[in-house]
């Protein structure tokens, strides 16, 4: 049986992050985004199944907020609930470490992913004009805000 471990990225894992990230996204994140991010202390943790990089989840702390900055499951092993986990996981450690809530950015026209948000509770709360590259120029972003339960307004 496959055993699925998550562990936090390592300076060392950023090779075969960028393999996924370049497999999946038209505009990656480069290597040296992911190391910034590690030498910022961001959240970043990877998510194995046995020996092989499934996915990856990137999160910022900002005040008493998360930010999901990147949130990635293998072309292979998506559409098989990994994203789900992965992201339902990064609520639960945000929520340890006492966030009230999670904030995110996601394209339009990323309907998996929207639904994904959608469905776990993320509220649209506006959008950030040219947020990000396209090759029509650039697209909005979705801004998703989720209060965690049991916070108060
Ligand atoms: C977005 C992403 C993280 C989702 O992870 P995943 O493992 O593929 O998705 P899951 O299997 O966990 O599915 C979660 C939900 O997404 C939706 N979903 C999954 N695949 C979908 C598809 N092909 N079309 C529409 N909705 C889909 C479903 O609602 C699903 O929930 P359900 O199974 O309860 O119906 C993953 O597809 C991915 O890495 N995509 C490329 C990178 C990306 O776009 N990241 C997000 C940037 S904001």
């Amino acid at each position: 049986m496959a055993l699925f471990s998550i562990r936090p990225m390592t300076e060392a894992d950023v090779p075969a992050v960028i393999l996924v990230e370049n497999q999946i996204y038209e505009f990656p994140w480069s290597a040296k985004n992911f190391l910034d991010s590690l030498r910022a202390g961001y959240h970043m943790n990877c998510m194995w199944l046995d020996d092989q990089l499934a996915g990856y989840i990137v999160m910022m702390h900002v005040v008493d907020e998360f930010h999901l900055l990147n949130l990635s499951i293998r072309l292979d092993l998506q559409g098989l609930g990994h994203g789900k986990h992965l992201l339902q996981w990064g609520m639960t450690q945000a929520r340890m470490i006492g966030a009230t809530g999670m904030l995110l950015e996601v394209r339009p026209s990323n309907t998996t992913a929207k639904t994904l948000y959608d469905k776990e509770g993320f509220k649209l709360i506006g959008a950030r004009k040219n947020y990000y590259p396209s090759h029509l120029g650039r697209e909005d972003a979705l801004v998703m805000f989720k209060r965690f339960a049991g916070v108060q307004e």
